[in-house]
C-alpha cells in the first residue's frame, strides 16, 4: 500500500534567545516562578526581518535537504500557523515563492497549537489518495507578535520558531506490527469550540479589524490538556493496532514541562521516551511538535524503525496525535 513516509526534518529559530531573567526586568516575574510552574528557561523571539514566512522557509529548506530531494520536486505544502504574515494571501504561498516552487498546492491549516497535527492528517490523507508524491509540511509561528506583554500569565510562555517535514508517498507493508511498513501509520484529530473562551485572540479581521492580543485561562486549559493528549494517544494507537510498549518516542506540544509529566504519568510512559524542548523553546504553538522532533532526529535520539508518537492540543479546542513509523 502507498503510505506517507517522512524523510526529512528541518527547523529554525530566530537569533535572538530571551532568558526568564530578561524578562524579569520587563514584567512583574522571576526565574524561579517561570522555571518551577512551566520548565521553561529560554525563548526564540523574532527580531526586524524575520517573520513566521521566513522561519518557514528556513526551515523548510533543511528539511528538504535532509530529505535529498529539491524544492521542485514538492508538489504539496501544508502550513500550520496562527501567526500568518498577512491575513491573505496564505503563508504557504509565501514559502513557496521563496523557495522557487512555481506550481504546487499551497494552503495554510489554523488549528492554533494542534495545527501541525491537522497539517499532517491532511497531507497524509492527500497522499494516501494518491494526489500528490511529495509534501512539505510545516509549523509555524511568531507568537511574540501576539503577546500582551503586561500580562506576565501569557507573556512568559510563548516563544517563536518554526519545524518542517518531508512526507512522501511509498510503497510500504500493510500490516502495521511488520516493520517493512513505514511511514504515518495512524492519526486521530478532535475539537470541541465550547472551549473557544479559554484561549483565543482578542482580535480579528471580521470583528475587531485589528489582529488582538491573546488572552487565557491557564489553569483550565492545563486540566483540559492533561486528558485529553492521554486520550487521544491511547486512540491513535489503537488506530495504529499498536501497544504502548511498542512506542520509543513521544514528541509532544512543548507548553508546559507539567504538563508532559503529567500525561506521560497517565499513560505509564517512562519520562525518558519523551522528547522535551520546552526549556529551551517556551511554547512555540504549531512549530513546537516539528522543532522537537528535528532535535531529536539530528542528535541520533530518534532512529529509522523507531515509533514516534506525536501529539499536541491548542486553542479550540483542538488535539490531535499521530503515530509514525522512521
Ligand atoms: N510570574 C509570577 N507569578 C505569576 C506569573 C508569572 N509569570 N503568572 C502568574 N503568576 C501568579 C498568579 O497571579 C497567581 O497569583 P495569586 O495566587 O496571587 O493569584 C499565581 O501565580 C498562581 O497562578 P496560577 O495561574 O494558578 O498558576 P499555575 O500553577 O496554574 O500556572 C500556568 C500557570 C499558565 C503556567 C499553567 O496554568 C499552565 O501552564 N497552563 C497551561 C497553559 C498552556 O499550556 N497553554 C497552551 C496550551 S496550547
Amino acid at each position: 500500500m502507498i503510505r506517507a513516509v517522512l524523510t526529512g526534518t528541518g527547523s529554525a529559530l530566530p537569533a535572538r534567545r530571551v532568558s526568564n531573567a530578561e524578562l524579569a526586568e520587563r514584567v512583574d516575574t522571576t526565574d524561579e516562578w517561570i522555571v518551577e510552574r512551566t520548565g521553561i528557561r529560554f525563548r526564540h523571539i523574532a527580531g526586524e526581518g524575520e517573520t513566521t514566512a521566513t522561519l518557514a522557509r528556513d526551515a523548510a529548506v533543511a528539511a528538504i535537504a535532509a530529505a535529498g530531494v529539491t524544492p521542485q520536486d514538492i508538489d504539496l505544502i501544508v502550513l500550520a500557523t496562527a501567526t500568518p504574515d498577512n491575513t491573505f494571501p496564505a503563508t504557504a504561498t509565501k514559502v513557496q515563492a521563496m523557495l522557487g516552487i512555481n506550481d504546487c498546492v499551497a494552503f495554510d491549516v489554523a488549528a492554533v497549537c494542534s495545527g501541525f497535527l491537522y497539517a499532517v492528517q491532511v497531507a497524509d490523507s492527500m497522499i494516501r489518495a494518491g494526489a500528490h508524491r511529495r509534501a512539505l509540511v510545516i509549523g509555524a509561528e511568531t507568537f511574540s507578535r501576539l503577546l500582551d506583554w503586561e500580562d506576565r500569565t501569557t507573556c512568559v510562555l510563548f516563544g517563536d520558531g518554526a519545524g518542517a517535514i518531508v512526507l512522501e508517498a511509498r510503497d510500504s507493508a500493510d500490516d502495521n506490527a511488520d516493520p517493512a511498513a513505514r511511514g504515518i501509520l495512524a492519526t486521530r484529530l478532535h475539537a470541541d469550540g465550547r472551549h473557544n473562551e479559554l484561549l483565543y485572540v482578542d482580535g480579528g479581521p471580521s470583528t475587531t479589524g485589528t489582529v488582538g492580543k491573546l488572552r487565557m485561562k491557564g489553569r483550565e486549559v492545563f486540566r483540559h490538556a492533561v486528558i485529553n493528549l492521554a486520550a487521544v494517544m491511547e486512540e491513535a494507537l489503537v488506530a495504529a493496532g499498536l501497544p504502548i510498549e511498542a512506542v520509543d518516542w513521544v514528541v509532544p506540544h512543548q507548553a508546559n514541562a507539567r504538563i508532559l509529566d503529567a500525561t506521560a504519568r497517565k499513560l505509564s510512559l517512562p519520562a525518558e521516551k519523551v522528547v522535551m524542548t520546552v526549556d529551551q523553546h517556551a511554547n512555540t504553538s504549531a512549530a513546537s511538535v516539528p522543532l522537537a522532533l528535528d532535535q531529536a532526529v539530528r542528535d541520533g535520539r530518534i532512529q529509522p524503525g523507531h515509533i514516534v508518537v506525536l501529539e499536541a492540543m491548542g486553542g479550540g479546542f483542538t488535539w490531535g496525535a499521530a503515530v509514525v513509523r522512521f
